[in-house]
C-alpha cells in the first residue's frame, strides 16, 4: 500500500503539445536506487498506456487501464515490478488515446471524455536500508521524448517509424495535466491481455499483394519482424472477408481503416502495436513475395477460464459451436462489445445481455460482468433520472431517449439475476440494487396509468422478414415483455434480500404490468396482433404464465415457424430453441437448428463462416455481401455474437444441464435426445464441480454416461426420474419402457 500522502490523483502529467488525434507520447524516468528489497508500481492513465524497465513490459494488461465512464471512474494498477527494475533503470511510458480522447463510436467523435491524454505514476521502493522511496511521473526528472508514432488509435490502427531514435523532445516537453480527473480511483478487476498465437493457414498471393489467411475470424494484433522485411515500408490492412476476385474485403469496416503502416529502421525490435486491435481474419500485405515468420497474429481478450465444452458426431453442429465460442473471445474486451472490426467496437448493453448466459457456460465471466455492472452503476449515475443506455460506458451523461431501446439497458436487471443463477453468488444483487431500482423506476415513470410503454423502439432487432421500420412501428410486444421480466427480477430481488416494503411495491406493479401487456396484446385465442415470431416468443419466456393461454400463443409460435421458416431477430433467437423444448416441440427446435437454408444458423456455417454474423443473410444466397444501408452506412459484420446465443440451447437443452438451485448446488440433466447429431458428449464446470454428459441414440436405445459432482436429477428420454448422488454413472434406457432404478 502507497503512504497517505502519496496519491496517484496528484501526478497527471500530459505533453505541452495541443491536441492531436493520434498522439502518442512517450515519457521517461531514470531510476537510480542501489540496493532494494522490493519495487511496485502504481499506474493508470487518461487515455491507454503501456510501461517498460528497460525494455521490458510491466503486467501483461492489453489497453490498460480499461475503458470506464471516465468522468466518474477510473481504474489503475499496482504492479510488483521487484524483479524487473534493477540498481539503475529506465521507466518509459507510451501514452495514447484509447477510448478517452481518441476517435470513438460509430460517430466517430474525438476527445469525448477529455482533452488529452494523460498518465501518473508512482514507484514506491523499499530501499535495504528501509527506507522508502518514491519516483513519481511529476519528478522533475521525467522527460518526454520524441514518438516513432505517427498515429495510433483504436479504429485505424498505427503509423509505426522505427527510423525516429527515442531521444529528448525538442518541441515539446512534459507538463502537468490540468483538466478535470475522474472522481474515483478504483483498482482493476479484470482486464484483456493477448492470448493464444494464431498460425497462419494459407498465403494467398492476390493483384501484386499477399494476403494472409489465419482460417478464423478473431480480435487481435499483428507483429513485425523487421529482419525478415525487405521493404522500407509494409503496410497492413485487416479484413473478415474476400471478394469474389479475391481481394480483401473491407467496407464494413466503415470509417476504421483497420491498418498497420511500418516504417523500416536500423531497430531490429519486434514491433508489435500497443494502442489498437483489429477484428480479421484476413489481412494484406503491401508486398510481394512472403518471408515466412515476418507476420505473427495474437488474439486479445479478457481473460477468463474456460468452463464449457461440447463436442458431438455432427460437423455443423459442432462448427457452430465453436463459433460462438469466437464470437465471445472477439467481444469480451475490457465491456461486452457488439462487434471487434468496425468504427464501433462499443459496450453494447443489448447485445451483452442477449449472449450473457451462454457466454456464462462457455467461459468463467463472474469478473467480467462484476467490472461491466459497475460501469452501468458509474454511467446510471450522470444522469438525473437513471436510464441505462444502449452503450456503456456511456459517452456522457444520457437521457431519456435511451428509454426507447428497450431490450438494451435491461441488461442491468437481466445480469444479475443470471450472475446469481449460475455462480450462486448474491453480492451481484446486493451491490446492483440500488441501480436495479433506478432503472426500474424509469420504466415504472414512462408507463404511467396504463402500465404500458408503448412508441418507436428497436424492438427484435434485424429480424428477416421485416425491415427496421416495420419493426420499429411494431415493436410494442417485444419491448414491453422487457419491462414485464424487469418487474418480475425486481419483485424477486426485493423479496431474496429481504426488503419488504420493495417487494409489495413490485409485486403488485408486476401484476398489473403483466395484465396490462396481455389485455393489450393477446387475444384470448393466443393471437399477438403484430403476429411475428420475436412477440411470441418473448411472451411466452417473460409474460405469460403457463397455463391454457400459455399454450395458445405456443400453438401460434408453432404455426408461423411452419409457415415461414425461423424468423428471429436479436432477442427472439435467444429463446427460440429453448421454448421449443418447452412446449414439447423437439423434433422442430432440432430442424431449426440443423436448417442449412437463409436464415439459420447453419447457412452461415455452410457459407464457410468462423463466427456469427450481425445479419442472417450477410452474405446473400448468390453470394454477395449484404451492404444494406442504416442511416449513412452499412452494416455488416461478420463477428456480432448475438445469434451466438444458441450456446445456451447447446448447454441446457442438448447436453441437458440446468441449475435447480442458484450455483448448481443441485443440478437438472435432461438432455434432448436426437440421432441427426450422433454420440454427444460435453462438460460444464460449475461451482460444486465438473460435470459431464454424453449420450447416444442407438436405435431403440439410448446410452448416457453422466458424472455430476452434487445432487442431480437425470431425466431420460422416457421422462422417467433418477435422483443422483455425487459420482459417475452409465445409463440405458430402452424407449417407450420405464427402467428398474
Ligand atoms: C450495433 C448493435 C446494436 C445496434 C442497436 C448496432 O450498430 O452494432 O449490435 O445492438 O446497433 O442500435
Amino acid at each position: 500500500m502507497l503512504s497517505k500522502d502519496v496519491e496517484i490523483n496528484d501526478h497527471f502529467i500530459t505533453s505541452s503539445q495541443e491536441y492531436k488525434e493520434g498522439n502518442v507520447f512517450i515519457f521517461e524516468q531514470p531510476i537510480d536506487v542501489g540496493k532494494y528489497v522490493s519495487a511496485e508500481l502504481q499506474i493508470t492513465a487518461l487515455g491507454v498506456y503501456e510501461a517498460e524497465f528497460n525494455g521490458n513490459k510491466v503486467g501483461d494488461f492489453f489497453l490498460a487501464p480499461g475503458f470506464t465512464y471516465y468522468p466518474l471512474h477510473l481504474n489503475t494498477q499496482t504492479y510488483d515490478v521487484t524483479n524487473l527494475i534493477n540498481k539503475q533503470s529506465v521507466l518509459r511510458v507510451y501514452l495514447g488515446q484509447g477510448w478517452y480522447c481518441g476517435r470513438f463510436t460509430h460517430e466517430n467523435i474525438n476527445q469525448i471524455y477529455g482533452e488529452n491524454s494523460a498518465v501518473s505514476w508512482i514507484l514506491k521502493i523499499i530501499l535495504e536500508t528501509g527506507e522508502v522511496k518514491h519516483y513519481c511521473s511529476s519528478d522533475k526528472n521525467v522527460k518526454l521524448l520524441s514518438s516513432p508514432y505517427k498515429y495510433a488509435g483504436l479504429y485505424d490502427g498505427e503509423i509505426y517509424d522505427a527510423n525516429i531514435h527515442l531521444k529528448e523532445n525538442d518541441n515539446y516537453s512534459k507538463v502537468k495535466y490540468t483538466g478535470k480527473l475522474p472522481e474515483t480511483i478504483k483498482t482493476t478487476i479484470d482486464y484483456p491481455r493477448i492470448q493464444e498465437e494464431m498460425e497462419v493457414d494459407k498465403v494467398i498471393y492476390n493483384d501484386n499483394k499477399v494476403i494472409l489467411d489465419f482460417g478464423q475470424n478473431f480480435s487481435g494484433i499483428i507483429e513485425i519482424d523487421p529482419t525478415k522485411l525487405d521493404l522500407e515500408e509494409l503496410k497492413v490492412k485487416h479484413g473478415e472477408v474476400l471478394n469474389t476476385d479475391g481481394s480483401l474485403y473491407t467496407t464494413n469496416l466503415r470509417k476504421a481503416k483497420a491498418e498497420i503502416v511500418y516504417k523500416k529502421g536500423e531497430t531490429t525490435d519486434i514491433y508489435r502495436p500497443r494502442f489498437t486491435y483489429m477484428g480479421f481474419r484476413y489481412i494484406e500485405l503491401s508486398m510481394t513475395d512472403y518471408v515466412p515468420g515476418l507476420i505473427k497474429a495474437y488474439t486479445v481478450y479478457n481473460k477468463m477460464k474456460r468452463t464449457g465444452q461440447f463436442f458431438c458426431e455432427n460437423e455443423l453442429v459442432n462448427k457452430l459451436y465453436e463459433n460462438q465460442v469466437w464470437g465471445q473471445k472477439s467481444n469480451y474486451i475490457e465491456v461486452p462489445m457488439d462487434c471487434p472490426q468496425r468504427d464501433e467496437r462499443m459496450g453494447y448493453t443489448g447485445d451483452g445481455q442477449v449472449f450473457a448466459m451462454t457466454g456464462s457456460y462457455n467461459f468463467d465471466t463472474e469478473r467480467f460482468w462484476e467490472k461491466y455492472l459497475l460501469d452501468i452503476t458509474y454511467t446510471q449515475q450522470d444522469n438525473e433520472k437513471g436510464y441505462v443506455p444502449p452503450t456503456v460506458p456511456a459517452n456522457g451523461p444520457t437521457g431519456i431517449g435511451y428509454l426507447n431501446m428497450l431490450g438494451w439497458g435491461n441488461c442491468v436487471m437481466i445480469v444479475p439475476e443470471l450472475l446469481y443463477r449460475q455462480y450462486g453468488n448474491l453480492d451481484h444483487v446486493i451491490n446492483q440494487y440500488d441501480s436495479m431500482k433506478k432503472f426500474v423506476e424509469c420504466e415504472i415513470e414512462q408507463m404511467g396509468d396504463d402500465y404500458l410503454w408503448l412508441g418507436i423502439n428497436l424492438g427484435d432487432w434485424l429480424m428477416m422478414g421485416k425491415d427496421v421500420a416495420w419493426m420499429a412501428q411494431n415493436n410494442n410486444p417485444v419491448s414491453n415483455s422487457f419491462i414485464v421480466n424487469d418487474l418480475r427480477i425486481m419483485t424477486w430481488a426485493a423479496k431474496i434480500l429481504g426488503k419488504e416494503y420493495d417487494y409489495k411495491r413490485y409485486n403488485e406493479i408486476y401484476h398489473k404490468v403483466r395484465n396490462s401487456y396481455i389485455n393489450k396484446f393477446i387475444d384470448n385465442d393466443g393471437y399477438i396482433s403484430e403476429n411475428y415470431q420475436g412477440a411470441y416468443i418473448l411472451a411466452l419466456q417473460y409474460v405469460v404464465p403457463e397455463g391454457s393461454l400459455w399454450n395458445k400463443v405456443f400453438r401460434h409460435l408453432v404455426n408461423h415457424i411452419n409457415e415461414h421458416g425461423m424468423q428471429t431477430g436479436f432477442f427472439g433467437t435467444e429463446y427460440i430453441l429453448p421454448i421449443l423444448i418447452k412446449g414439447n416441440e423437439y423434433e422442430l427446435a432440432y430442424d431449426l437448428l440443423l436448417n442449412e437454408e437463409c436464415p439459420g444458423w447453419m447457412y452461415q456455417v455452410k457459407l464457410g463462416a468462423t463466427t456469427t454474423w450481425e445479419r442472417w443473410d450477410a452474405i446473400k444466397p448468390d453470394g454477395t455481401i449484404n451492404e444494406i444501408k442504416l442511416s449513412d452506412d452499412n452494416m455488416v459484420s461478420f463477428n456480432h455474437y448475438a445469434f451466438g446465443s444458441v450456446g445456451r440451447f447447446y448447454y441446457e437443452h442438448i447436453l441437458g444441464i440446468y441449475p435447480l438451485k442458484s450455483g448448481f448446488e443441485e443440478i437438472l440433466i435432461e438432455p434432448i435426445i436426437d440421432s441427426r447429431l450422433g454420440k454427444v458428449s460435453g462438460s460444464f464446470i460449475c461451482k460444486t464441480g465438473e460435470i459431464k454428459v454424453c449420450w447416444e441414440d442407438c436405435n431403440d436405445v439410448v446410452k448416457y454416461e453422466l458424472v455430476v459432482p452434487t445432487n442431480s436429477r437425470f431425466v431420460d428420454i422416457n421422462k422417467q426420474e433418477y435422483n443422483l448422488k455425487k459420482g459417475k454413472y452409465e445409463i440405458s434406457v430402452k424407449k417407450g419402457m420405464k427402467n428398474e432404478i
